[in-house]
């Protein structure tokens, strides 16, 4: 009979915790999921309400920072695996109100490892060191900003000393030696991924590709911070969820692995392909003129939009992932290539409309303007 695992999975409303439990539902059969959310801006019930509230999953709305609950949820679901997506992720936000990064972040994740600790030990070792239940896993979702920004050459290994920039970034690193120190004390098997910039489905759009995307649609200036020559590392969000649950399964106790496939590309470079790509789909396939604001010509559809905008401040000038050791060691290769995976996301946004108009219903509209005013 297959040994079921429970799972507590945190941010799965959100952009690549929906993608990871969607992934996790279709091609593992020994999961049943706890999933806990917040709900923020960025969250989503919608997003996973076909796959919540059965027996293999379940969705808790709370917040990872609320210590009571999280154990209780412990003491309830007898986790094997935590999976820590719950983040503010957005480095915009963090430059506007870092204080919520940091106690989200980082407290965030120490509340999570506190009540793992107090649930998994199970007694002593001669040396003083907690002993943990058979089969458990604290697993980091963290990201490769943790390691600073790179000139022209060479690529982030996992030797990399962490350098970050952002209120964001610097929230995540802390956190990752929150996870790090906790696994040098009490000796908790944790492991850690840094991935590179994900795309695809279910992306808040804020983030570039989403956004230009939506805004191409709304016939909006296309905001390119700086001249768009900043390099990031894109990586088709199922291939970064692959990577997570290998390395849940088959990665090593203890271990840290950065996950990205070598697809770095200009800021200003994506823009264009993404107006080509929505230019040609409206031509060819009349059917969709109707999600345009202005349908009346595909004309428009054209470079005039981009718009330079003032540049992010502190703005990382480019990330590169060496993805060898997860390669190496798990055989974890990227299966989307960057033509096909940009291409499934920009019709997935375009079939999927009506997604979009639900999560930026709220204080999108506030926000985006506040972003740009002063830009
Ligand atoms: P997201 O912003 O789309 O989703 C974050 C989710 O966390 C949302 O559902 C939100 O409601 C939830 N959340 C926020 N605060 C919470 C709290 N206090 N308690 C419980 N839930 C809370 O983010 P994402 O892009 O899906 O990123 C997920 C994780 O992956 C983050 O940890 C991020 O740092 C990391 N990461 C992201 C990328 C990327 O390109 N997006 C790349 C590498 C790593
Ligand atoms: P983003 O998607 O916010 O991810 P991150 O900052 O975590 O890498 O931004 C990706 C790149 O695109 C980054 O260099 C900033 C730039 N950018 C723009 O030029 N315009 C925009 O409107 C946004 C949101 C980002």
């Amino acid at each position: 009979m297959t040994q079921m695992k429970n799972y507590l999975v945190t941010g799965a409303a959100g952009f690549i915790g929906a993608n990871y439990i969607k992934y996790l539902l279709q091609h593992f059969d020994d999961v049943r999921i706890v999933v806990l959310d917040a709900l923020t801006y960025a969250g989503y019930l919608g997003t996973i309400h076909e796959d919540i509230d059965n027996e293999r999953c379940v969705f808790v709305k709370g917040d990872i920072g609320d210590a009571p609950l999280v154990q209780q949820l412990f003491q309830e679901y007898k986790f094997d695996v935590v999976v820590n997506f719950a983040a503010e992720s957005h480095v915009d936000r963090s430059i506007e109100n870092p204080q919520l990064f940091l106690q989200t972040n980082i407290l965030g994740t120490q509340n999570l490892l506190q009540a793992a600790r107090t649930a998994w030990v199970t007694g002593k070792d001669e040396q003083g060191y907690p002993t943990w239940r058979a089969g458990v896993r604290f697993h980091q979702v963290s990201t490769d900003e943790v390691y600073g920004s790179l000139g022209d050459e060479g690529y982030f290994t996992e030797q990399t000393p962490l350098c970050p920039h952002s209120p964001y970034s610097a929230s995540k690193a802390s956190a990752d030696f929150v996870v790090l120190a906790t696994r040098d004390t009490y000796k908790m098997p944790v492991s850690i991924t840094r991935c590179s910039n994900n795309y695809g489905p279910y992306q808040f759009p804020e983030k570039l590709i989403p956004l230009i995307i939506n805004n191409v649609l709304h016939k909006k200036p296309l905001p390119v911070y700086g001249q768009g020559l900043n390099v990031r590392d894109w990586l088709y969000v199922e291939d970064h969820c692959r990577a997570i649950e290998l390395v849940i399964r088959q990665g090593q106790d203890g271990s840290v692995y950065n996950v990205g496939g070598h697809n770095e590309m200009r800021n200003i470079d994506i823009v264009k392909i993404i107006i080509q790509s929505i230019r040609t789909i409206m031509d060819e396939e009349p059917q969709y003129r109707s999600l345009l604001a202005d349908g009346s010509s595909t004309e428009w559809i054209d470079e005039s939009l981009i718009t330079f905008v003032k540049d992010r401040l502190g703005h990382d000038a480019r990330y590169g992932i060496d993805p060898t050791k997860i390669g190496n060691d798990l055989g974890w290769r990227p299966e989307t290539p960057f033509a096909q995976g940009i291409q499934k996301t920009i019709r997935w946004y375009l079939d999927h409309y009506e997604w979009v108009k639900a999560v930026t219903r709220d204080d999108y509209q506030q926000y985006y303007e506040k972003m740009y005013q002063h830009r």
